[in-house]
Parts: C-alpha cells; structure tokens; sequence
C-alpha cells in the first residue's frame, strides 16, 4: 500500500496551484494525480466543480481514494471512463511530463474539449548538473519518494524535458500556447488552449 509522504501546505506546488485554481472550470481532470494531494487541494478550492483525478497507479489511486475522498472528486485508473466523461474544460499535468513523456500531449489535447486549458507544472532541471540536482534529491519535499529509483535514474527521468520540448510537443498536439513561466529557477509552467 502506498503510504508516501504528507507535504506541508506551505510547500511549493500550493503556491504553484494558487495561479492555476481560479481557472479550474466545472469539469476539470488531474492527469496523473497520484496520491491525489494535489487533485484534493482543487477539490477542496472549487467545491462547485467535478473533478477527476487519472493514473496509471492502482497503488496511489487507492490511498487518494482512502486519504483525498471528497465528494466532488473521482480517482480513477480507467481512461475509457474519463474518456466517456464528455470532455474537460481544463486539465492540469502536475510533475508528470517528466514521467509520462511527451507522447501524452495528443491524448490530453482529445481529452480536453475546444478552447480547453491544459496547466503543466514540471522540473526545470534539463541541462542541470549532478551536484545541484544532488541537491535538490536531497532535500526537495517532491522528490522525498525517489531514494526507492535511485540517484542515477532520478537524474536522468528528471533532467529529460525542458519548458522549450513541452511547448513544442504541446502547439505539434494541437495547442496553443497561453503562458508560460521559469518559477524560483526550479519549475517550469506551461498553459496551453486547445485549437479547435
Ligand atoms: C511525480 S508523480 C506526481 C503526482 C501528482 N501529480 C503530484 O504532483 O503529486 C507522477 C505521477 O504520474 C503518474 N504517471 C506516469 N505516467 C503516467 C501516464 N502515462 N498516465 C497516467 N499517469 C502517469 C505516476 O503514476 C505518478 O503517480
């Protein structure tokens, strides 16, 4: 059973998801939640919209369900379901790109309904040297569950996709690009809007 750990709320991607939640429309999909720290806290700050949280993760879907249940929120590892779920106004990718790769970008873009806003938070670590991401392996509360992968494998999952390669796959999948943003040198921010 996955039993990761509790971030505390002053960490970073709360700050992150403070510009993100006045945006979150009414049927909004967290794709890859995870533990669904995340997927809750959107929840939680638009109790007026649905939300569903996907991920491939059996193990993280049941503690989201078992930790983050709220009533406007659905964990699900089924993409035939959020498929069927008629269309999302808005999606956020969270520390996911890295993970996933840039393939996801066209499955979110048929996800997503016209005009449509994808948010994606990520690393912005390519190009980064050994000592520094030492570093931050060390002591970045988002990477605290990586020990079990290893230094060397975290170092190269992590150091793989810049903000410039998101874009880029993001406007070839069919989005166009609203913003995008370096945050405190450590993350990248990308939105993009779903042409039609
Ligand atoms: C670093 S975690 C981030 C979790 C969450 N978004 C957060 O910020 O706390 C990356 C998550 O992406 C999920 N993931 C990776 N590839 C995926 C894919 N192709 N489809 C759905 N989820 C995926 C993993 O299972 C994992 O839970």
């Amino acid at each position: 059973m996955y039993d990761g750990p509790m971030p505390h709320p002053d960490t970073i991607p709360p700050k992150i998801l403070r510009r993100i939640v006045p945006h979150v429309s009414e049927q909004h999909l967290d794709f890859g939640c995870g533990p669904g720290y995340w997927t809750y806290y959107i929840g939680h700050s638009r109790a007026e919209s649905r939300i569903i949280g996907y991920d491939i993760s059996e193990e993280k879907l049941c503690f989201a369900r078992r930790r983050h249940g709220k009533d406007n929120i659905l964990f699900t590892q089924s993409l035939e379901a959020i498929a069927h779920s008629g269309g999302f106004d808005s999606a956020t990718l969270m520390f996911v790109l890295h993970e996933a790769g840039l393939s996801v970008m066209p499955c979110l873009r048929g996800l997503l309904s016209e005009g449509g806003r994808l948010f994606v938070i990520d690393y912005h670590l390519k190009g980064c040297g050994r000592r520094r991401f030492a570093e931050m392996f060390s002591t970045d509360p988002e990477m605290r569950e990586l020990d079990a992968i290893g230094f060397e494998q975290a170092y190269a999952i992590h150091t793989s996709i810049s903000l410039d390669d998101c874009i880029e796959a993001g406007e070839a999948a069919g989005f166009m690009t609203l913003e995008r943003d370096i945050l405190w040198n450590k993350y990248f921010m990308w939105v993009g809007e779903k042409k039609g």
